[in-house]
């Protein structure tokens, strides 16, 4: 029996002139109907890679791909089209939100390009934005709007369509509990009372360890599988690895952002509002890794 969702044995190897990058090396996993399921692994590993594939939006060099069930492996680019508008919606690690619509018109995008007739469009653009507390957001540009409203929009904006799946990569940027937890409240509505299969890369452990099943990658392949529900210790031990790996990562960043500033590639402003939150999560994940035993 083929799972809802399958990867069998997935390879992915991206050319750079003569250079071979192997983003994938056999990967396989599976998912039900239904479930919810974080996918966590450091920074390269592969993540945004796999959501691609599972999103149509890139092909496997090698391995087998199911969505909802269909033998996607040799789909063509039609029906790949037809997957990323009517199957799956993607929440990118951008967003990709367009930014001279509003957020009004970003959601209801998707599904002008399905001609959804004007009153039905009407409705569920409504109706999303209100379940995300956007409504009186709805005239303004992304520009004009927070960095967790703009998530909220990119995530309604992926529903527009109804798709029986949702995948999401890095809803939270920075590790922020307050943003987090409404994303990650957010997300199990989509799955629990929209009945939709979630699917969501990670790096916070506060939103792997509240979801069915977790998934590690390293190096382009699955190196485990838990279920935070059945075991304690394992799920702690998972989460102090990612918050190890999110702190080497945090690390990288603030001297990358130094570097930046020495070049004056950013303006002060900038500058300090991103020091300030790599700092804070910096700040955030030593505490949590000094309660843990760390
Ligand atoms: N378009 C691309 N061209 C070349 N290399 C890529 C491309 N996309 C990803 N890679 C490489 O593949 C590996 C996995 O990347 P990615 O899937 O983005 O990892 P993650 O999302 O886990 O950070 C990395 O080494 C990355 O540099
Ligand atoms: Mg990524």
């Amino acid at each position: 029996m083929v799972s809802y969702i399958q990867c069998d044995d997935l390879m992915k190897v991206f050319k750079l002139g003569n250079l071979e990058v192997q983003a994938l090396r056999g990967l396989s996993m599976k998912i039900e109907q239904g479930e919810m399921i974080a996918i966590v692994g450091p920074s390269g590993s592969g993540k945004t890679t796999l959501l691609n594939i599972i999103g149509g939006l890139a092909r496997a060099t090698a391995g087998k791909t199911w969505i909802a069930g269909r033998d996607i492996t040799n789909a063509s680019n039609a029906e790949l089209g037809k997957l990323r508008q009517k199957v799956v919606g993607h929440i990118f690690q951008t967003l990709n939100l367009i930014p001279t619509l509003t957020a009004y018109e970003n959601v209801e995008l998707p599904m002008l390009a399905v001609n959804t007739p004007a009153n039905e469009r009407k409705k569920r653009t409504t109706d999303l934005l209100e379940r995300v507390g956007l409504t009186l957001r709805a005239k303004h540009k992304p520009d004009e709007l927070s960095g967790g409203e703009k998530q909220r929009v990119a995530i309604v904006s992926a529903l527009a369509n109804d798709p029986p799946i949702l995948i999401c990569d890095e809803p939270t940027g920075d590790l922020d509990t307050e943003t987090g937890a409404k994303i990650v409240r957010f997300l199990h509505e989509v799955n629990k009372e929209m009945g939709k299969t979630v699917l969501v890369v990670t790096h916070d452990p506060a939103i792997a360890r509240q979801t069915d099943r977790i998934y590690r990658i390293m190096d382009g392949t699955i190196i485990s599988m838990q279920k935070p529900s059945e075991s304690a210790a394992a799920s702690a031990a998972l989460m102090a690895q990612m918050y190890k790996d999110r702190l080497i990562e945090t690390n990288i960043e603030i001297s990358g952002l130094q570097l930046m500033y020495k070049k004056q590639n950013i303006d002060a402003a900038n500058f300090a509002e991103r020091w300030n939150n790599l700092n804070q999560t910096k700040h955030f994940i030593e505490q949590e890794l000094h309660r843990m035993g760390f």
